[in-house]
């Protein structure tokens, strides 16, 4: 798969821990930094993945904080994006089979890199089964850009 991925100065250790096992995996893997652990703000990062995956330059996006959380809300800006903080492989398959997440952000700070790399395995892996979750799915992006509005 094509993957972009990316963190702050808090998710570098995990993010190149992950992005060494995608690329062992085969998979197409792009770096939207940072690349030490020199202070960055995370929403740059997050704007930069989200938009990868956006356009479909990316099928997938990996976001990396120190806890996940700021770089869901960014990514979740980003009209097209369904990004989800997970620190369970049953949440990474859920997200993926429910709503069609397509980033993932992981808590660098929190999560050991074998749970990083199930969670990652299991939601690159898993697919999204449609149907009443497509309906759900859609109610989303016709919020997406429309403030206020609510789903009728
Ligand atoms: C950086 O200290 C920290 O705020 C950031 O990595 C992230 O956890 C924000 O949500």
């Amino acid at each position: 798969m094509r993957i972009t991925i990316g963190a702050d100065h808090a998710g570098f250790p995990l993010k190149e821990a992950v992005k060494a096992h995608l690329v062992s995996a085969g998979h197409a893997v792009t770096d939207a930094g940072a690349y030490s652990t020199d202070s960055v703000d995370y929403p740059v990062i997050a704007g930069a993945v989200a938009g990868a995956v956006a356009s479909g330059d990316a099928e997938s996006g990996v976001l990396v904080c120190g806890t996940g959380l700021g770089m869901a809300i960014a990514a979740n800006k980003v009209a097209g994006v369904r990004a989800v903080q997970v620190n369970t492989v049953a949440f990474a398959e859920m997200a993926r089979r429910h709503n069609d997440a397509n980033v993932v952000t992981l808590a660098g700070r929190s999560i050991d890199e074998g749970v990083a790399f199930d969670i990652v395995d299991a939601f690159l892996s898993t697919a999204f089964e449609g149907g009443r979750h497509q309906v759900r799915v859609d109610q989303i992006s016709g919020m997406e850009c429309q403030p206020g509005r609510t789903v009728s």
